[in-house]
């Protein structure tokens, strides 16, 4: 059991979890890198008038001096390095039986090594996926917790209080040990990165192949927010295209086409691969961002090839369906590596209970969310979504439509490599035969690489070695 609760960190997320934890009625001991900012906490908390429980202290030493054991300290600090130089200062401060909480985006490699050095110490670690930015953060995110079950059972009160509720029932849940908590979050990040790349293209077609002003288009996808694409990620789309910059001037036409990134994408992408299994509309995404912060090369391009797309003529509907496809298929592939990653280390994940946990409070919570758990309860053929009974027919009729989209968009000029990977994706996933046997050919060609042949002979070379 824990007998106090710490938090070290009180950046945006790091207050707004604070808030969250003592409006639920625990009592919390906070403290930051530099000082003022915790000062700034305790005003902040005692304005919102949950301060009564609140212990803040001006270094990391102090607190932990103050905090009678056990004790459960949640770090809330940058991903990477400062998180291992937050653990050293930790590690000599505490006492056999404490736990520490990462519950920043950690990459799951090194949630599983510091699970393993702090665990040799006789404390516990717990990497903890938390989505829903500042507002979930404050409000009830998602949380993903990886650890094992007695770590678990201890913090399970405190983190189903603060969490997220969908009907009732807290989004969080123990997904698995060491680092299956952060591995879920990644790619939960991985699916946000092509659902926003899917949802950006879509507004490029219409913005520049449909001629429609910012504000129109947003209202579109107010209005799509009320039928089977309905989530927080094209509900903010509808909010944010129609907001002005100055009267007259859209908001994102006062925003440099310039994406950053802070790795989680990246990372879904490399583990993916390294596990034999490609999520192609995430690493669409991905690269649509890197492609994007090279702005002075597309301006030497731009001005090289002369380019100007062609108006496309497509239906608000056709555009509506081509995204419900493409975000379909975009969670197949994120489930498929999650399924992939619980095979490969032994988690037993859970799908429907992940997809249950996201239908509230995290980045990617969508109407979609609730089919797919209820899918997966029903074990589709090979695990895959797209063949879950209740996916095919909504597949059927959105697939025409993604074609459409993708087809009349690449004649026309215009760059929709997410909605193009997604419709790559499929089309190979529903063909019996492909075209590998070629390449099967080519490496027995050059490399004497050997092949199975369809009679079933193994390891067999083609007629150009006799
Ligand atoms: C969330 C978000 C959150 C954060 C990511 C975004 O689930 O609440 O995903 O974790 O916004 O860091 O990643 P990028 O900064 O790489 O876009």
């Amino acid at each position: 059991d824990i007998a106090t609760l710490g938090l070290y960190g009180l950046g945006t997320m790091g207050s707004a979890l604070a808030l969250n934890i003592l409006e639920k009625g625990f009592g919390l001991h906070v403290s930051n890198r530099s000082d003022d900012v915790v000062d700034a906490f305790r005003d902040e908390a005692e304005q919102a008038g949950l301060a009564d429980a609140l212990s803040p202290h001006h270094d990391l030493e102090a607190m932990v001096r103050q905090m009678p054991a056990p004790r459960a300290i949640i770090l809330m600090v940058p991903a990477g390095g400062p998180v291992d130089a937050t653990i050293e200062r930790l590690m000599p401060l505490l006492d056999k039986g404490d736990t520490i909480i990462d519950a920043g985006n950690g990459d799951f490699n090194d949630t599983r090594r510091r699970t393993r050095s702090v665990e040799a110490a006789g404390l516990t670690y717990i990497g903890m996926g938390v989505s829903g930015g500042e507002e979930g953060a404050r409000n009830g995110p998602s949380i993903m917790v990886g650890g094992t079950t007695d770590a678990w059972t201890a913090i399970r009160p405190v983190i189903e209080a603060i969490s997220a509720k969908y009907e009732g029932q807290p989004c969080a849940a123990h997904l698995g040990p060491d680092g299956a908590g952060h591995f879920v979050k990644t790619v939960h990040n991985g699916i946000e990165y092509a659902d926003m790349q899917m949802i950006a293209e879509i507004y490029g077609l219409m913005r520049y192949g449909m001629d429609q002003p910012p504000g129109a288009i947003g209202r579109t996808f107010e209005t799509w927010d009320n039928g089977s694409l309905k989530s927080y990620l094209v509900e903010i789309t509808g909010k944010v295209l129609q907001a002005e910059d100055a009267p007259g001037v859209p908001a994102v036409d006062a925003i440099l086409d310039m994406a950053g990134q802070k790795g989680t994408g990246r990372w879904t992408v490399i583990e993916a691969v390294k596990m034999g299994q490609s999520a192609t509309t995430v690493e669409a995404a991905v690269a649509a961002r890197s492609w994007s912060a090279e702005k002075p090369l597309r301006e030497t391009g731009e001005a090289l090839f002369d380019s100007e797309p062609d108006p496309v003529n497509l239906t608000e509907a056709q555009m509506e369906q081509a995204l419900l496809a493409g975000r379909i298929i975009a969670y197949a592939q994120g489930f498929r590596i999650l399924l992939a990653a619980s095979e490969e280390f032994e988690w037993s994940l859970d799908p429907a209970r992940i997809a249950e946990i996201w239908r509230a409070g995290c980045i990617i919570r969508s109407a979609l969310l609730d089919d797919i758990a209820e899918a997966f309860r029903g074990a589709p053929p090979h695990d895959q979504l797209i063949f879950a009974p209740a996916f095919k027919p909504m597949l059927k009729d959105s697939l025409t439509a993604l074609r459409s989209v993708v087809a009349r968009a690449m004649e026309a000029g215009h760059p929709v490599p997410a909605l193009a990977a997604a419709l790559g994706f499929l089309d190979t996933m529903t063909r019996a035969r492909g075209t590998t046997d070629l390449i099967q050919a080519q490496r027995d060609f050059f490399g004497m690489h050997g092949f199975e042949r369809v009679d079933g002979g193994k390891d067999r070379h083609g007629p150009w070695w006799r």
